[in-house]
């Protein structure tokens, strides 16, 4: 059968059969063709188009070119083709994207290369001419077997986060408790040393060091508590106050950079119930954070603070002028061990943001802009509901 026949008969086949099997009909898919007959190829496209993005490609190294660009479910091609044949090209995309699946169209003589294309990683071959049913019911189950590939990756994904999680909620919980003791060591000292009159020129930086240090012992305490899962820390909170506090904590290097803050705050705003240590330290991640992606910038650095209530919430909203979260970055921030900071950071800010935000039954979202003119972190915790007397 020639190119153009086989093309009308495609397209005959494919709108004959289009509505017959709904359960199988395509919508939705990023799909690749290659072929490196324009005929095929543009028929298949027109047919595949209307309800799905579709790409095309005449060889080999444009195809991979398009899997790069595109995250593309189903990749359908053809075997014999210049350069790259249909097998070469089945093998690399299969090793670069594992969950994409591949159908090979096959010619006359060629159903032992697609057989065994099968054994190496392609969904199935259809030989030429096929019936367009047949095509878009072999898609369909391509598109299913993707989805379950994708939720397997998952899964698998998760798996190894909760494993590397645990290992390190072990490491951590030894080293937080052997913390406790030095610290106290060292804040008994400062303690000493304050009462000293010889010392009392220094006793401004003492008192520096004597809060850092009660800092460090808050966190030890209650991070140990979170780890038991005790309750017993939870208490009525003031988030302007909690903002209030971490600028307290973080005043240095807000000073150092030259960092502008500006609070807008409801004066109004309704309580919420918490841990104090926590919530500060949430707060404290956002702003160190964004300080580092403000850091060194000549646009003025600014941080603003909004606190609102809402029916069953009290918000902060955590703004700052640096570059923003790249679209792509949006959905991957909060997960552990997330960081584009190379050595500089282990990826786990936020993921404390998020742990805390989910232990109070609140959410830590990124901010409703869309542009790319700063970050915007809003985080969101149950309202503490007065009981009248
Ligand atoms: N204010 C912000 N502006 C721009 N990007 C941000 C901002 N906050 C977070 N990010 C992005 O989110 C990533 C994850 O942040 P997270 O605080 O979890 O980890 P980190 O800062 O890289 O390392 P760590 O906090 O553990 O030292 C950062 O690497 C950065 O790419
Ligand atoms: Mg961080």
């Amino acid at each position: 059968m020639t190119d153009v026949v086989l093309d009308s008969w495609i397209r005959d086949q494919w709108v004959a059969n289009l509505c017959d099997d709904v359960n199988a009909e395509v919508k939705g898919a990023v799909i690749l063709i290659v072929d490196d007959d324009e005929g095929p190829r543009e028929t298949l496209s027109s047919l595949l188009n209307n309800t799905n993005e579709v790409h095309v490609a005449a060889d080999g190294a444009k195809a991979l070119e398009v899997l790069e660009a595109h995250s593309v479910d189903v990749m359908i091609t053809d075997i014999r083709m210049p350069r790259m044949s249909g097998i070469e090209l089945l093998r690399t995309a299969k090793e670069r994207y594992p969950c994409m699946e591949v159908i090979i169209l096959t010619g006359c003589g060629q159903l032992e290369t697609a057989a065994k294309a099968v054994e190496w990683g392609a969904f199935a071959y259809l030989q030429k001419p096929f019936h367009t049913c047949t095509l878009q019911t072999y898609i369909a189950r391509a598109l299913a077997s993707r989805r379950q590939n994708l939720e397997r990756r998952n899964l698998e994904r998760l798996a190894l986060e909760a494993n590397r999680f645990e290992t390190l909620g072990r490491v951590i919980s030894g080293m937080i408790h052997d913390l406790g003791t030095p610290l106290q060591v060292v804040s008994s000292h400062i303690e000493l040393m304050m009462t000293n009159p010889e010392l009392a020129p220094v006793h401004d930086r003492l008192e520096t060091m004597y809060t850092q240090i009660r800092h460090c012992t808050d966190i030890v305490r209650s991070t140990m508590s979170f780890l038991r899962h005790k309750e017993e820390t939870l208490v009525l909170l003031n988030l302007n106050e909690v903002v209030e506090a971490c600028l307290d904590v973080a005043a240095p290097i807000l000073r150092k950079q030259d960092v502008e803050v500006v609070r807008r705050f409801d004066t109004a705003l309704p309580f919420m119930r918490g841990d104090f240590v926590l919530v500060r330290q949430s707060v404290l991640n956002l702003i160190t954070n964004a300080c580092q992606a403000m850091e060194g910038q000549s646009d003025p650095q600014r941080l603003t603070f909004t606190t609102w209530g809402e029916d069953k919430h009290v918000c902060l909203g955590v703004e700052d002028t640096g570059p923003g979260v790249p679209l792509k970055d949006r959905n991957n921030v909060f997960r552990s061990f997330f960081s584009t900071k190379d050595a500089g950071g282990t990826g786990l800010g936020l993921s404390v943001v998020k742990n805390v935000a989910d232990k109070h039954e609140g959410s830590v979202d990124y901010g409703p802009r869309n542009d790319d003119t700063g970050a915007h972190f809003v985080l969101r915790f149950p309202r503490h509901e007065m009981e009248d007397n």
